[in-house]
């Protein structure tokens, strides 16, 4: 090969690579977040991670179980919700809300101050833990 072809060739590479790169359409772009993401925007969870945090706290973090109960399933009381097996995606917007003070006031009080030391990952982590358990959750079907 000559040395013009090879700096041809070089440049057509060259042009190729940034004209993919411009033209990509940007559902792509935003489908290809939607795969490393949730829609809360968060990292994927770590099941075992979450449940670690959720049965024994961490630093500045109570154990979830304390108020929401073994497996988020038995809380200690009636203001305390039932989380397990709940959808990953809505305990991630719930926890962001009570971390950032969106979801406050009466009960929720309680709750932003457990959210208020958690980091995105550890969001993650909790919402694929109470996810992975058996639910007691019911839709609103046959309810009159
Ligand atoms: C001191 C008791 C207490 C602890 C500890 C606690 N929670 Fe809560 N949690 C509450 C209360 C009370 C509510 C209801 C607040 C409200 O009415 O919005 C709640 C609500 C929630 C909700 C909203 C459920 C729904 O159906 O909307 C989620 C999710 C949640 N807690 C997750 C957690 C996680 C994860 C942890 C551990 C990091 C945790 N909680 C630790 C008391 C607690």
């Amino acid at each position: 090969m000559t040395k013009t072809s090879l700096t041809l060739l070089a440049l057509a590479c060259a042009l190729t690579l940034s004209a993919c790169s411009a033209g990509k359409p940007d559902a792509e772009a935003a489908g290809e977040a939607a795969h490393t993401s949730s829609s809360a925007g968060l990292p994927k969870g770590d099941i075992r991670a979450g449940q670690e945090l959720a049965t024994n706290g961490g630093q500045g973090i109570a154990p979830c179980t304390s108020c929401h109960g073994a497996e988020g399933n038995a809380p200690i009381g009636d203001i305390y919700p039932k989380i397990g097996g709940q959808y990953a995606d809505y305990l991630e917007h719930a926890l962001q809300a009570y971390r950032s003070g969106a979801r406050a006031g009466g009960n929720a009080d309680v709750m932003a101050a457990q959210a208020k030391g958690l980091s995105d990952q550890q969001i993650a982590d909790l919402a694929a833990y109470f996810h992975s358990m058996p639910t007691q959750l019911r839709d609103l079907s046959n309810v009159n």
